[in-house]
């Protein structure tokens, strides 16, 4: 397989080559793709398809750049997948597109490989990768729903800087330390300041008072679950974490359920951890979950404010599972 990075410099991408390597994914040949800003500068790659330096040198994105690919995995944002992914598909190869531009489309597959993997076949030659928080989110549910149908989710994000992309991840962390410091701070990547405070606005607001974010979790979430009419509201706020996303969710079902089956369900889950042990203060937090590929639930408990609820909290690093891991378990699932 000959991959192409669209977007290698930045957060998601360089998890991407870090991912490829250490899945050991079969790669005979190995492209870094950027703007001309970064044409030339080296990346650290130790995958298979290097050229021997532990090293790949950026090129700069062109529409000629996938004459010799057969897999792309684009993260450059949606303008550039909007540009570039149809060149890529007309040159030959199969797109896993990080951004939400095609995710709704009808021809393009969205898909989290242990939910709906089989879903990969129907391509068109662009498969899309699900929104950060939707991914956690629906491994959950797709357990869940095993248990009881489900009724109805509520879910409120904690989401990291990561999902933003490396430069917000920077703002984050210069402006914590220019906050200490007294200085007068200039939010570029936020809407507001991001050190020591929350942000309940994830990229544009909808005529309905929601955020797109919002938005698309629950249409992507019903995508991926192939349950058009799931009822699911979900609250999304940027909190000031380096990279790994949490979710608080509450999920009522359509009958009986206990406690110990929700349980059995999730821990058998591909791909979910549970941590979950109050008596010694044990439970999933983004502090521990860095560079990991699980998503970790904890606080499992009995939401007796509906008649069969459960309510829990998950964490995962967002550019791992909810990016570059996931994109790269596609391009698996492909070879
Ligand atoms: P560059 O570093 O050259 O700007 P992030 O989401 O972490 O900000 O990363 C965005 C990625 O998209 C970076 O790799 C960035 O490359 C890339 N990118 C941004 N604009 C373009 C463009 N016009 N052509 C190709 N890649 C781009």
């Amino acid at each position: 397989m000959r991959v192409a990075v669209v977007g290698a410099t930045g957060a998601v991408g360089q998890e991407m080559l870090n991912v490829l390597a250490q899945r050991d994914f079969p790669v005979t040949a190995i492209k870094a793709l950027a703007s001309a800003r970064s044409a030339g500068k080296i990346l650290p790659y130790t995958g298979k398809g290097g050229d021997g330096s532990k090293t790949v040198t950026v090129e700069e994105l062109t529409h000629d750049s996938f004459d010799d690919v057969d897999i792309a995995l684009f993260s450059a944002g949606g303008a550039i997948s909007e540009e570039y992914a149809p060149s890529a598909v007309k040159a030959g190869a199969v797109v896993i597109d990080n951004s939400s531009q095609f995710r709704m489309d009808d021809d393009v597959p969205l898909v989290v490989p242990e939910v709906n993997g089989t879903d990969v076949s129907a391509h068109n030659g662009i498969i899309a990768n699900p929104n950060c928080s939707t991914i956690p989110l629906v491994m959950a549910l797709d357990a869940l729903a095993q248990v009881a149908p489900l009724k109805r989710v509520v879910v409120s994000t904690y989401q990291a800087a990561s999902g933003a992309g490396q430069p917000a991840m920077d703002e984050l962390y210069e402006q914590t330390g220019d906050f200490l410091d007294g200085k007068e701070l200039h939010p570029k990547e936020f809407a507001h300041r991001i050190a020591f405070n929350c942000i309940p606005h994830i990229d544009v607001f909808l005529e309905d008072g929601s955020t797109k974010e919002e938005w698309k979790m629950v249409v992507e979430s019903r995508k991926i679950l192939h349950d058009a009419d799931l009822a699911l509201h979900a609250t999304c706020v940027r909190v000031p974490v380096l990279r790994c996303h949490s979710e608080s969710v509450n999920v009522e079902f359509d009958g009986p359920i206990t406690l110990d089956a929700v349980r059995q369900a999730l821990a058998e889950a591909p791909g979910i951890v549970i941590i979950d042990d109050p008596d010694t203060k044990t439970y999933p937090m983004p502090a521990f979950t860095e560079k990991t590929d699980d998503v970790f639930i904890g606080r499992l408990r009995i939401d007796d404010s509906v008649e069969h609820g459960i309510a829990f909290w998950n964490v995962s690093d967002q550019l791992r599972k909810g990016a570059a891991l996931n994109a790269v378990q596609i391009a698996e699932l492909l070879v």
